[in-house]
């Protein structure tokens, strides 16, 4: 275990179980629907390279990345910094994310994908963590992997600090760990 890491929390074995159970749903509810995989930088990269391989039909994989600025205040203002390259009007689409937090990133993206007339639009996510959810955050996951607790987590994609990223696992991090 790496030395910053408290505790482990889903091990690689959880995740690669998990991955392979949403496999098989997702391979029901989009074959023959060649749907566009929508995959959020850069936590999702981990997953979605798993996840795509546990999905046993044609998909078209394509990528965004939003970032999110905190103000003064609690209110986070969202921008992308990276569009989608196709077009996805009456194309069947499923956003992949790490983790779904405040829900502020996923709210966003679905607001902005909607508007764009997709066949239809559903949300797998890795990681819940229900404790967090911003008031007003009315978007739901369609597919959860695992529920969470409200405890800052690293690894299999999710960094503090753009580190941890390459962790095979997800672990929770030292507080010294945040402090240095
Ligand atoms: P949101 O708060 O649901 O909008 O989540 C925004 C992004 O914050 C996620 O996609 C993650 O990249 C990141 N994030 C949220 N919680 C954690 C965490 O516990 N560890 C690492 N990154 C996190
Ligand atoms: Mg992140």
């Amino acid at each position: 275990m790496h030395r910053d890491i408290e505790k482990i929390l889903l091990t690689e074995e959880q995740i690669r179980a998990k991955v392979a159970e949403l496999g098989k749903v997702l391979s029901e509810e989009y074959r023959d629907k060649n749907p566009v995989v929508v995959g959020v930088l850069k936590g999702v990269v981990i997953f979605y390279a798993y996840m795509v391989r546990a999905m046993d039909i044609p998909c078209q994989m394509d990528f965004m990345c939003v970032s999110s600025y905190q103000g003064t205040n609690s209110t986070g203002r969202t921008q992308i910094s990276k569009d989608l390259s196709c077009d996805i009007a009456g194309r069947h689409v499923l956003i992949l994310e790490d983790i779904f937090d405040t829900g502020n990133s996923l709210q966003f993206i679905t607001n902005y994908l909607n508007t764009k007339q997709p066949a239809s639009l559903k949300i797998c996510t890795l990681l819940d963590k229900p404790e967090r959810r911003k008031e007003g955050v009315t978007v739901k996951c369609d597919y959860t992997g695992f529920t969470i607790p409200n405890e800052f987590v690293v690894g299999y994609g999710l960094d503090f600090d753009e580190k941890y990223r390459n962790l095979p696992y997800v672990g929770i991090l030292k507080p010294e760990a945040y402090q240095k």
